[in-house]
């Protein structure tokens, strides 16, 4: 039996000769060309059983290239790598036909047991699913780091599958985004996407939000009330931070998910479900499970394929790309243009960003609006930064978040220590303690409603003049105008 062939496009000399060599040691036969148009050639001769492509050559685009090789030559795989690793890439190459999708710069290995196992299965026909509308191509995803290069191929894998994700990550790292994204590229794009966030509901509301009420089900149903699952009716139900859930609407979620249909509150007809879920959480479901807080049946059901967005300091180089883009952001929203120097980019890095990308988009924004000079310098992110939390040395190992109240355990107990032997003893714990927690509380509430007081009031459930006063009395710098 012949060795099979393995044909490869890349401008790069290099790769193609490590990519020859590295082939040619595991038994393949390898041509290689530095242009689209040789490839084209021995395509439409029919020569070889597998691609790798490059995505920018010379002559042509290779993604260009694919559907028009699927259609000649079904059979043949075709492996695409690229250094232009974006989501609109991952997604395109998966669209558009192609076996698998490799960032560039690649390991060989991975390389190979791509190779190997394309070959190794029967060619798949064309996906065929219409092309994402991209008219401006604008990115929803910003970052180019490998973890984020894992998050797209993941996403493009799953344009074609309708499965359920479960998408964890800390507070601000993307997860509506990509949950958003999922549904955008996905095959239920034409579809609505509804979300609901299962902390900001109160429990006895729930059901009746999930799956609609009757007339007269309840107190105050004086009128039959659609849920989300219909609202969701051929398209994707975002169910946020479902770690908040609590017990007895886990209960009847499991229950819809086992059987395809649901009935409302008060209701007889049992309605099918059509709907795709998509659930998210910044919470540690596994310990939850542990704590008896979350149903683990429930947690097998929806964490069909999970994706954790990692916190942004895992992520460190895709810092300036944010900060960018958010400044450029704020510039169409009509605020004066900025720029980043050198040094400012290197101080946004050092920072430990506990709000991850959303911590970045308030900065920017901030800065847009109140920064004099058009060119930003290290000295005025510092400035805006005092107040924040430890710098990415001093930060926690990152194995997730540390349930708050282990962490004021930690503080209360150090500062117990502290003080047991010194002599005399404190006066003041609990208000100092107090003042621990609400500082910050206040702060970060202030800086997700960019300094606006009503809305921080209303989201903490504080009277505003009892706002007023904390934010005078712990000293809290404000920040106004910013909306
Ligand atoms: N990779 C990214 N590129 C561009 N913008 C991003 C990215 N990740 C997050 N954002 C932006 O950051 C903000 C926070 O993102 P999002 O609301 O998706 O986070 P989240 O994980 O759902 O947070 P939370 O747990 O607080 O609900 C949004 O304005 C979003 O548009
Ligand atoms: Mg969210």
């Amino acid at each position: 039996m012949t060795p099979p062939t393995v044909l490869v496009a890349d401008d790069d000399r290099s790769i193609r000769t490590v990519l020859t060599q590295a082939l040619g040691r595991s038994g393949y036969q390898v041509r290689s060309t530095g242009n689209a148009a040789t490839l084209w050639r021995w395509v439409e001769d029919g020569e070889g059983d597998l691609v790798i492509t490059d995505v920018v050559m010379p002559d042509e685009n290779g993604l260009d290239l694919i559907p028009r090789i699927r259609k000649i030559r079904p059979d043949l795989r075709v492996v695409v790598m690229s250094a232009q690793s974006t989501l609109m890439t991952a997604v395109k190459a998966t669209q558009r036909g192609a076996f698998e999708y490799l960032p560039k710069p690649f390991d060989l290995q991975e390389l190979l047991s791509v190779v190997g196992r394309a070959l190794a299965v029967p060619a798949q026909p064309s996906a065929g699913a219409p092309e994402p509308r991209d008219a401006d191509e604008r990115l929803p995803l910003i970052g180019r780091s490998p973890a984020m290069q894992e998050i797209y191929r993941t996403i493009a894998r799953l344009t074609t599958a309708d499965l359920t994700v479960m998408i964890n990550g800390e507070s601000g790292t993307g997860k509506e985004l990509v949950a958003r994204a999922l549904h955008d590229y996905g095959k239920r794009r034409a579809g609505p996407f509804v979300a609901i966030n299962m902390a900001a509901i109160p429990r006895e509301l729930i059901e009746s939000e999930l799956f609609g009420h009757e007339r007269g089900a309840f107190t105050g149903a004086t009128t039959r009330s659609l849920g989300r699952f219909e609202q969701a009716n051929g398209g994707t139900l975002f169910l946020d931070e479902i770690g908040d859930m609590p017990p007895e609407a886990q209960t009847r979620l499991l229950r819809v998910l086992q059987e395809g249909e649901f009935t409302s509150v008060g209701g007889r007809q049992p309605i099918k479900a059509n709907v795709r879920i998509i659930a998210a959480t910044h919470r540690d479901l596994r310990n939850a499970i542990r704590q008896g807080q979350f149903r683990e049946d429930l947690y097998y059901r929806l964490n069909v394929v999970p994706i954790r967005l990692p916190p942004l300091r895992e992520r460190v180089e895709d810092i300036p790309l944010l900060a960018r883009h958010f400044l450029e952001g704020a510039h169409d929203d009509g605020l004066p243009a900025k720029t980043l120097d050198q040094g400012a980019v290197e101080q946004l890095k050092r920072y430990a960003w506990p709000g991850n990308v959303r911590e970045v988009e308030n900065l920017m924004r901030r800065l847009a609006a109140l920064c004099p000079h058009e060119t930003i310098g290290a000295e005025q992110i510092a400035a805006e930064l005092v107040e924040a939390a430890p710098a990415l040395s001093e930060a926690p190992a990152a194995a997730g978040p540390e349930p708050l109240v282990r962490a004021v355990e930690r503080h209360i107990r150090d500062f117990l220590a502290a003080h047991h032997d010194g002599g005399v003893a404190p006066s003041d714990i609990y208000d100092r303690v107090i003042a621990e927690v609400e500082r910050p509380l206040i702060r970060l509430t202030l800086a997700a409603t960019r300094g606006n007081q009503i809305k921080a009031a209303a989201m903490l459930g504080l009277n505003r003049n009892t706002l007023r006063k904390k934010i005078r009395d712990l000293d809290i710098p404000v920040v106004r105008g910013l909306m």
